[in-house]
């Protein structure tokens, strides 16, 4: 069965094109010009659209437990959600944490999306209790089970936290082993105290989480992060959800080293305030505390991390799917903002929210390609199966619509949440068709997918370093 995504104009990483594009079977077959392919098959029509290859979101966390509950989307309904935004990959976080054996929290996290999901799905995994065993595991897990990026967490004592130790002795390992250290840098241990002294002082509110958490304990993790990445020796560093322009500084000035020293920001950090959603009156700003903070918008941090993205010190956006209800999950938080469940959803409108930013001139359109979807494909081992249109890839496919609209709602969206972390907000571009795996999932609008469709992407070695 074929399917010809006829009269677009295909956009890559690094330039655009008129062609048309068939599919055969879940691969793509070849590349015409236009009015070139053969006749027959299933036809879309894609004149005057984009032919983009499908979002890639390498930051996502289906059903966390944190805080005393859990991430609201399941694997089934972020999957489809993620489907409706134009992505058809997640790289999601298994997690293992103090005390608990990695490959029981990797096989707990393939009994929840295993048969659930509605596009292609990775996992990285979180080592939240490095010792020898976890040590271990990391290189079965390299070898045996295409996981081939590990989380560590500066932030978060007690739950997820190494310390600096722990942090040199698993960078050592995936030096060996060849897997990316991706690193949550934020001086947690400093946070703490300063949390601490706030609620003492009855400093409750939901900003007070973003005031706890200043820009510099970002950059200063971040710089720690990329010190013992060097001593051990040069191992390949991920900075994830960067939101602070010291820290991008930091980030820039490895890279500018020759250093392998990569970074994400997220949709929120290049559209939302500290001031404006987190500070929000009463207790409105709960729904926008996640880690890292939004930052203040006096300073320059929104318009750096674009600066960032234009230049590839910022190498990915992605959206750090963390969902929690604002009823019975951020009310935990009501009284202590410490307790608010951290995270905010967006899987569905990354790449919207990037085009967003091709439309103000911010990114080139081969720039947002590049973000959304070719970068996080070579950075996390799923290139060239993913994250580009090419004979032989799998038919991961999104045409875009730029004479489209998209109005981002609670009342419109498809994530399992009662509010939207970028509610009333109005993008100039719109997801036409999805196509995952040679499968038209969605179609203007009209869900046509199915759970289950969604295969685990067991991944190689990242194909980004130099
Ligand atoms: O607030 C956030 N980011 N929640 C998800 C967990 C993490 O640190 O990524
Ligand atoms: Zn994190
Ligand atoms: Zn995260």
């Amino acid at each position: 069965m074929t399917l010809l995504i006829s009269g677009g104009t295909v956009v890559t990483g690094t330039g655009s094109y008129a062609a048309d594009v068939l599919v055969d079977g879940e691969t793509i077959a070849a590349l015409y010009a236009p009015g070139r392919a053969p006749a027959g098959g299933e036809v879309v029509d894609a004149a005057g659209k984009y032919v983009i290859p499908g979002g890639i979101d390498a930051h996502t966390h289906m059903e966390l437990p944190f805080g005393g509950t859990f991430a609201s989307d399941t694997f089934d309904t972020g999957t489809r959600a993620a489907a409706f935004g134009g992505t058809t990959t997640i790289i999601d976080f298994a997690v293992q944490r103090t005390g608990e054996n990695v490959h029981e929290g990797l096989a707990a996290w393939h009994g929840k999306a295993d048969g659930n999901c509605h596009i292609d799905y990775a996992f990285h995994m979180i080592i939240g209790g490095v010792d020898d065993e976890a040590l271990k595991a990391m290189d079965a897990l390299v070898e045996h089970e295409g996981i081939t990026s590990f989380k560590l967490f500066m932030a978060y004592p007690g739950v997820f936290y190494s310390d600096d130790g722990q942090i040199l002795r698993a960078m050592q390992k995936s030096r060996g082993n060849g897997a990316i250290t991706m690193m949550h840098a934020e001086n947690g241990i400093a946070i703490d105290v300063l949390i601490g002294q706030a609620l003492a002082r009855g400093e409750t509110d939901p900003i007070h989480h973003g005031l706890t958490r200043p820009s510099e304990l970002e950059a200063e993790a971040t710089r720690r992060a990329i010190s013992l990445a060097k001593v051990a020796g040069d191992t390949p560093l991920y900075i994830v959800h960067l939101s602070a322009s010291e820290a991008l500084a930091a980030v820039a000035q490895a890279r500018d080293g020759g250093r392998n020293v990569f970074a994400e920001t997220c949709p929120q950090y290049l559209y939302l305030t500290l001031e404006d959603q987190l500070g929000a009156p009463g207790f409105e700003g709960a729904k926008w505390v996640c880690s890292t903070p939004l930052r203040s918008r006096h300073e320059s941090h929104q318009r750096d991390l674009w600066q960032g993205l234009r230049g590839n010190d910022l190498a990915i956006v992605s959206t750090d799917h963390c969902p929690f209800c604002y009823k019975d999950q951020k009310e935990l938080g009501r009284g202590d903002f410490s307790k608010i469940p951290n995270g905010i959803g967006g899987v569905e409108h990354r790449v919207d929210l990037l085009y967003q930013g091709v439309v103000d001139g911010k990114l080139s359109l081969e720039r947002w390609v590049e973000t959304v979807a070719t970068t996080p494909a070579r950075m996390f081992g799923l290139y060239p199966r993913k994250g580009v249109i090419a004979p032989g890839s799998d038919a991961d496919i999104v045409v875009y619509d730029p004479a489209g609209r998209t109005t981002i709602s609670v009342e419109t969206h498809h994530m399992n949440m009662d509010h939207s972390a970028y509610e009333g907000f109005e993008i100039a571009g719109k997801v036409d068709t999805v196509v995952s795996r040679g499968t038209v999932v969605v179609a203007r609008g009209e869900y046509l997918g199915r759970k289950g469709h969604g295969r685990y992407l067991p991944r190689g070695l990242s194909t980004y370093l130099s």
